[in-house]
C-alpha cells in the first residue's frame, strides 16, 4: 500500500499529531507513506510530494502548525490562477489532480481539513479517489463530530488572554471587548468567555441588542464593579445589523470575518461614557503547542483514519461520537456547520451565573 497524507484549510494545533499517527500507523503496517505539501497543491505542481519516514515525524506531536504546510485557497475545482493582465480566474484542475494521484501510485489518501476541505474530499471520492477525511478546525463547527482537535488549544489561549485582560481592565476601570475567532459558530466565544469570567458573551447564534450589553456595564458600575469584560465572536451580529467583514478577501479564499469587537467597543463608549478598548486575538488562537487533549485527539483521529484505510472504507470521515472514533458518511459536511445549540447546557450555565448574552 502507498498511503498519502495532506493537510488543508486553516492550520489548527494538533495537525502534526494526526500526521504522526497516520505515518507511524501506516509504516507499522508495512505500507509506504507520502506527504502532500500545501493542501492539494502538491498534486497540482504547486508544492512537493515528499516521502514520510519515521524521521520525518520524530518529535512533532507537541508542535503547532503542520509540517506539511497548508492553504485555505486550495480548492482544485476552483483553483485561483493569476492571468498576465493581473486578473484572477478560477479553473477546475481536478482532472489533473486525479491523474497525478494515479501517476504517483497512491492507493489511499488521508486528507485532514475543515468543512471546505472535506467537501472537496467528498467530490473527489465521487470521482473515484480513495480518500478518508479527518476533520480539523479551531472553530469546532464541523458537522458530524462532537469535537475537532485545535479547539481546546484555541480556547486555552483565549481564556489565558481573558485572565490577563481582567487586571488591566480593573486597574483602569475600563470595558475590554475581546474578539475571538470561530466563523459562524460561537464555540470559542462561549467556552473561553465562560471559563475566563466574561460579563458579556456575544455569539453568532444569538443576535445581540447593544442596549442589553450596555445595561450590563451600567449594572456592574452600580454594584461598584467599574470594569467589564465583553467577549465577541467574530461572527456575532447586532439584532438590527449584519456580520462585519474585513476588506480584501484573497482570490480563491473566503470572505474574512472581523471587526465586530471594535464596533461593539465604540458603541459601549458612546452609550455608557465608559472608557473602552477592543482587542482582536486573531491568529494567536491558531498557534502554539497543542494542549494534551488536542494531541490525543489528533493522534486518535490519525490512527482511526489508518484503520479506515486498512479496511478500504473510503469516502468517509472520522468523527468523535461521545468517547468513540467512528467512520461516518461525508454527507455530514454538505449541510450547515455545527453551531451552539440554543438549549445547550453550557449556554444555560452562562445565563444562570448572570452572563449577559445580549438577548
Ligand atoms: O476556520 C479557522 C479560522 O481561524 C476562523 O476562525 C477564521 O474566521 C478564519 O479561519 C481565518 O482565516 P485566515 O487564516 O484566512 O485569516
Amino acid at each position: 500500500m502507498r498511503v498519502a497524507v495532506s493537510t488543508g484549510g486553516g492550520d489548527a494545533p494538533g495537525l502534526n499529531a494526526v500526521i504522526r499517527a497516520v505515518v507511524l500507523g501506516s509504516l507499522n503496517r508495512g505500507w509506504e507513506v507520502l506527504g502532500i505539501r500545501r493542501g492539494f497543491g502538491g498534486l497540482l505542481g504547486d508544492a512537493r510530494v515528499v516521502e514520510m519516514n519515521r524521521d520525518a515525524v520524530r518529535g512533532i506531536t507537541h508542535r503547532g502548525g503542520t509540517i506539511l504546510g497548508t492553504t485555505n485557497r486550495g480548492n482544485p475545482f476552483r483553483w485561483p490562477t493569476l492571468l498576465t493582465d493581473g486578473t484572477w480566474v478560477e479553473e477546475d484542475r481536478s482532472p489533473e489532480l486525479i491523474s497525478t494521484f494515479g501517476a504517483l501510485g497512491i492507493d489511499a489518501l488521508v486528507a485532514v481539513g475543515g468543512d471546505g476541505t472535506l467537501r472537496i474530499v467528498r467530490a473527489l471520492c465521487e470521482r473515484g479517489l480513495p480518500i478518508v477525511g479527518v476533520p480539523k478546525t479551531i472553530d469546532n463547527d464541523v458537522a458530524g463530530t462532537d469535537y475537532t482537535f485545535g479547539f481546546d488549544t484555541a480556547v486555552q489561549t483565549a481564556t489565558e488572554a481573558l485572565d490577563k485582560l481582567h487586571s488591566t481592565a480593573e486597574s483602569h476601570e475600563r470595558v475590554m471587548v475581546v474578539e475571538v475567532m470561530g466563523r459562524t459558530a460561537g464555540w470559542i466565544a462561549l467556552t473561553a468567555g465562560l471559563a475566563g469570567g466574561a460579563d458579556v458573551i456575544l455569539l453568532p447564534e444569538i443576535p445581540f441588542d447593544i442596549d442589553k450589553v450596555c445595561n450590563k456595564v451600567r449594572e456592574r458600575e452600580a454594584m461598584g464593579r467599574h470594569f467589564s469584560i465583553v467577549v465577541a465572536a467574530e461572527g456575532a451580529t447586532p439584532r438590527d445589523g449584519e456580520s462585519v467583514f474585513q476588506d480584501g478577501a484573497a482570490p480563491g479564499g473566503d470572505a474574512r470575518l472581523g471587526g465586530i469587537g471594535a464596533r461593539v467597543a465604540d458603541a459601549i463608549a458612546v452609550r455608557t461614557g465608559k472608557e473602552t478598548r477592543s482587542i482582536t486575538l486573531g491568529h494567536l488562537q491558531r498557534g502554539g503547542s497543542p494542549t494534551t487533549r488536542d494531541r490525543l485527539l489528533g493522534l486518535r483521529f490519525g490512527a482511526a483514519a489508518v484503520r479506515a484505510v486498512a479496511t478500504k472504507n473510503f469516502g468517509v470521515m472520522i468523527a468523535l461520537d461521545g468517547v468513540d472514533m467512528k467512520e461516518i458518511s461525508l454527507d455530514a459536511v454538505e449541510g450547515e456547520p455545527r453551531l451552539v445549540s440554543l438549549d445547550s447546557e453550557t449556554l444555560l450555565a452562562a445565563r444562570e451565573i448572570g452572563v449577559t448574552l445580549g438577548d
